[in-house]
């Protein structure tokens, strides 16, 4: 923990230097939401076994951090049934070393399935589902602080009943493999956090109306059945160009944490593709939107942790994205800090939200 003195003197060091590097060379955004009893940290991957720059921003800043894909099955089990698990050992044995809580990722999700699962007979299927928890929860035993047993479990365009998203796992069991795969991961890493995570919740539009009233169903009839259920993450990929209330938000989060299951922010960034070409502006914006956004959330007792998809818009999906699209194109700038690893006024902004929350 830090002293108040200093814990002040960092975040009024930005405003006073206007430099938002000022305060990351005093105290890093983790040891500042610890302060109000929240956890921070942010996705990281393979990058930190080759870049050096990466590994030394995510010590400074972070307190937990989640694999973004190399616990995911299809990058587990890309050609077939057997699995290689080198690359997430390396990425786990980091951490430990680090002293970062971790998290896992879609464990179980209907999207992105390796082609070969379709090959799969529906007796085949449902193996290879018990097969892939057991072996992936029980090689991580005790050392993971939460995982997202299922992720993204409702997709509503696509009209299935009850909105769930189409996918293997769907299609093997109908919607008892989230169930199905909660019990059994339970079985077998009984000190894990067992979490549903969700996107679209923060949006106020139909699709978000509707994933929030599904997911709210849903975590109330696991809760019912005594299903192992421990939290619920809502992603938080924000896009300031769609319908977005957050007063409606806090409302559909204190009713989950009513069902007595924790909550966390688990893959906040910001879409600034609607935002305008210049820098200062776009950053300003995008600013304004994690202070607004975090500042509602944060009221809620049961927000235990907030965790940013990356934390240098160098390694950010959108990034990706962006450079698939149109190579030399406009680099998106959706997270605290830049592609130099140097601070945004995001960041400032994220610290005066967790600054700002009574522990
Ligand atoms: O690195 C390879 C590159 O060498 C190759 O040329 C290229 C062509 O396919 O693929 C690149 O890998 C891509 C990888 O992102 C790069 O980081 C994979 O194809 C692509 O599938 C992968 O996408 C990931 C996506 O989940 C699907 O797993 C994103 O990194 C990751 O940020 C994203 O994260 C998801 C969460 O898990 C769930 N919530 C939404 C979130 C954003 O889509």
């Amino acid at each position: 923990m830090i002293d108040r003195r200093q814990l002040l003197g960092a975040l009024a060091a930005p405003l006073l230097t206007g430099d938002s590097n000022a305060r990351a060379q005093t105290i890093g955004l983790g040891a500042i939401a610890e302060q109000a009893g929240l956890l921070f940290g942010s996705a990281f991957d393979r990058e930190i076994l080759t870049d050096a720059d990466d590994r030394r921003l995510i010590a400074r800043e972070a307190h937990i951090v989640t694999t973004e894909n190399s616990l995911k099955f299809d990058w587990l089990r890309p050609n077939g049934p057997k699995a290689d698990f080198t690359i997430a050992d390396q990425l786990v044995d980091f951490a430990a070393r680090n002293r970062l809580k971790l998290r896992g990722t879609a464990l179980i999700w209907n999207d992105n399935p390796p082609p070969w699962l379709y090959r799969l007979s529906s007796i085949e299927m449902r193996k290879i589902f018990d097969q892939h928890i057991e072996e992936t929860l029980s090689r991580y035993s005790g050392r993971i602080h939460s995982w997202d047993i299922v992720n993204e479990p409702f997709y509503p365009p696509q009209g299935l009943t009850g909105g769930y998203r189409k996918g293997p796992w769907y299609t093997a069991f109908g919607d008892t493999y989230i169930d199905r795969a909660f019990r059994r991961a339970a079985a077998a890493d009984p000190k894990t956090r067992l979490t549903l995570n969700e996107a679209f919740c923060e949006q106020d539009d139909a699709l978000g109306r509707s994933v929030r009233a599904n997911l709210l169903a849903l975590v109330e009839r696991l809760k019912t059945d005594g299903v192992p259920l421990h939290a619920i993450g809502l992603q938080g990929h924000l896009k300031p160009a769609l319908p977005f209330d957050d007063h409606a938000f806090v409302e559909f989060l204190s009713k989950l944490a009513s069902f007595g299951v924790d909550l966390f922010i688990t893959e906040l960034d910001i879409d600034d593709s609607a935002m305008p070409d210049d820098v200062a502006e776009r950053d300003r914006l995008i600013a304004r939107r994690y202070r607004d956004f975090l500042t509602s959330v944060l009221t809620v007792p049961a927000v235990k942790a907030v965790i940013t998809w990356q934390l240098s818009d160098r390694y950010s999906w959108y990034a990706d994205l962006a450079a698939r699209k149109a190579p030399a194109g406009r680099a998106p700038r959706p997270l605290p800090f830049d592609r130099d690893f140097k601070a945004k006024a995001a960041a400032d902004a994220i610290a005066l939200a967790f600054a700002g929350r009574k522990a």
